[in-house]
C-alpha cells in the first residue's frame, strides 16, 4: 500500500469521528493461506458491498469499507496449547506463525510463514484492488454483487426485498445526481476498499514499517487499519509502544474490563497529538455489559478531549460454549450489542462511526439465531471457522439490515456542519 491510501483513510477517519461517515468493517477471524482464491476474494467484497449498500441507505452517509484481510494471519490465543484425546500440542497461532492442522508438524512455528503471509496479502490485495478497479465495485452496477447470489441464499423474502428497495433507492438517488449536474457522478460511485488486521506480531509489523519521500513518520505499509488486540493493549507493553509510533490510523479493542483511567492513558499514548483520524476505539464490551459501561467511557473520553472514532465490535464480547464444546455467539446478542451502541452514542450527544464484525459470504454455520434459524445442533454441519464464530451471509445481511433501520431518520448530520447533540 501507499502511504497516500493510508492519510487518506486518516482523513475519512476523522469524517467518521465527526459523525460524517460510518465504517463497514469485516472479514475473517482467522484468514488462511489457502482461501487467497479468487472465488472466496470475490465472495468477500460482495458481502462487505451488500452490506454498505444497506447502510449507505440506512445511515444516509459514505461508509468507509475495510476488510479484515490481506494480512489477518495472527491469532492471540487464551491458551498457549491445545489437547484431543489426550495429546496436547501447541495451539494454532494463524498462518501466519503455524498451521491449524493437529499434528507436532503443522503446530511447529515456521518463521519462513512470515514470507508466505507477506506474498499470499500480496497476491490478495492485488485481486481486490484489480476488482475495485476494474470496476466490480462501482455504484454503478450492484447487480454484480448479486447475480446468482441472494437467489440461491436462504434469505427471507422479506429482506430481499428489502435489499432490492435499497439498491433501487441509492441507484436513483445517483441517476437524479447524474441528471441534476450534467455529470458521471465516478468520485461517488467508485468504491474504495481498505485492509486491516491485528498487529500481533511485531517481527511481521516492524519488518514493513518504512519511511516514504516527502513525508514525516513511519508508515506501516502492510495494511491501512492495523489493530491493537484486547490481550495486547497493555499501556506500556510493546504492542502501543509500537503503534504510538506509526502515521496509520490505529484501532485499539477494548473490551469490559477496561478501567476509565486506563482507556484515558491509552488515548494519551496513541493519540498524543490529538489528530484527528488517528485513532479508532473498537468497543467490545458485550452484550450484558454494554450499558453499564459504555456511557461512562463516552463520557470520560469526551471531557479529555481526544476525538477518537468509535466502533463497535459486537462478536468478541459474546462468545460463549455450547455443552459439547464449540465456540459460538448469538444473533441476537450481536444484534443487542450493537444496536444498544447506537442508541447510547446518540443518547450522549456522541456518535457510533462503525461496526466491526468477523463474518463470511459462505453458508457456515458458526454462529447461531437470527432469521437463518441456525440452531445449536446445527453447529455440526458447516463449522469451518478455524478460531472464532463468523456470521454467515444471512446472518450478516441480518445484522446490516437492523443497523440501517436503527439508524434511519436519526442521523441529522448536515454534510459540511456539527451534527446537532440532541
Ligand atoms: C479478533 O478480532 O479476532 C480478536 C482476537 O479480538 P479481541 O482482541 O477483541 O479479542
Ligand atoms: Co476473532
Amino acid at each position: 500500500m501507499t502511504s497516500w491510501e493510508i492519510e487518506r483513510l486518516r482523513s475519512r477517519i476523522a469524517e467518521a469521528a465527526a459523525g460524517r461517515q460510518f465504517i463497514l468493517q469485516g472479514g475473517d477471524c482467522a484468514e488462511v493461506f489457502d482461501e487467497c482464491r479468487p472465488d472466496i476474494l470475490t465472495s468477500k467484497l460482495k458481502i462487505l458491498l451488500q452490506m454498505s449498500l444497506v447502510l449507505t441507505d440506512g445511515v444516509k452517509c459514505p461508509i468507509i469499507r475495510v476488510g479484515r484481510f490481506a494480512g489477518q494471519y495472527a491469532k492471540p490465543r487464551s491458551n498457549p496449547t491445545e489437547t484431543r484425546n489426550g495429546v496436547t500440542l501447541p495451539s494454532y497461532f494463524g498462518d501466519l506463525i503455524n498451521s491449524a492442522a493437529f499434528t507436532p508438524a503443522a503446530r511447529q512455528p515456521d518463521p519462513e510463514r512470515l514470507v508466505a503471509a507477506y506474498q499470499h496479502a500480496a497476491l490478495t490485495l492485488n485481486f481486490i484492488r484489480a476488482l475495485v478497479e476494474g470496476g466490480f465495485a462501482d455504484l454503478h452496477h450492484p447487480e454484480y454483487w448479486d447475480l446468482n447470489f441472494l437467489g440461491k441464499s436462504g434469505l427471507s423474502a422479506e429482506a430481499r426485498e428489502n435489499y432490492h428497495r435499497r439498491v433501487a433507492f441509492v441507484a436513483n438517488a445517483i441517476e437524479l445526481m447524474e441528471i441534476l449536474t450534467g455529470q458521471q457522478m465516478d468520485q461517488l460511485t467508485h468504491s474504495e476498499f481498505y485492509t486491516s488486521h491485528e498487529g500481533l506480531s511485531l517481527a511481521y509489523e516492524t519488518a514493513l514499517t518504512r519511511r516514504v519521500p516527502r513525508r514525516p513518520g513511519w508508515y506501516n505499509l502492510g495494511c491501512h487499519l492495523p489493530w491493537i488486540g484486547e490481550r495486547t493493549r497493555a499501556v506500556d507493553g510493546a504492542h502501543v509502544e509500537y503503534f504510538r509510533g506509526i502515521r496509520n490510523p490505529v484501532g485499539v479493542k477494548i473490551g469490559p474490563d477496561i478501567t476509565t483511567s486506563e482507556l484515558l492513558r491509552l488515548l494519551d499514548v496513541l493519540d498524543a497529538n490529538r489528530e484527528p483520524g488517528d485513532l479508532v476505539l473498537i468497543a467490545r464490551l458485550g452484550a450484558k455489559q454494554v450499558r453499564a459501561r459504555l456511557p461512562e467511557l463516552i463520557t470520560a473520553v469526551a471531557e479529555s478531549g481526544h476525538k477518537p472514532a468509535w466502533m463497535c465490535d459486537p462478536m468478541h464480547g459474546n462468545t460463549v460454549s455450547t455443552r459439547s464444546g464449540r465456540k459460538t455467539r448469538h444473533v441476537d446478542a450481536i444484534l443487542s450489542e450493537v444496536l444498544d451502541s447506537i442508541d447510547l452514542h446518540l443518547s450522549a450527544g456522541s456518535w457510533l462511526a462503525g461496526v466491526h464484525c468477523e463474518l463470511t459470504a459462505e453458508s457456515v454455520t458458526e454462529c447461531v439465531g437470527g432469521a437463518s434459524g441456525v440452531q445449536e445442533s446445527d453447529l455440526d454441519t458447516a463449522y469451518q471457522t478455524l478460531c472464532d464464530p463468523r456470521l454467515n451471509y444471512e446472518q450478516a445481511m441480518e445484522v446490516a439490515f437492523a443497523i440501517a433501520k436503527r439508524f434511519e431518520g436519526r442521523n441529522p448530520r448536515p454534510p459540511n456542519g456539527h451534527r446537532p447533540t440532541t
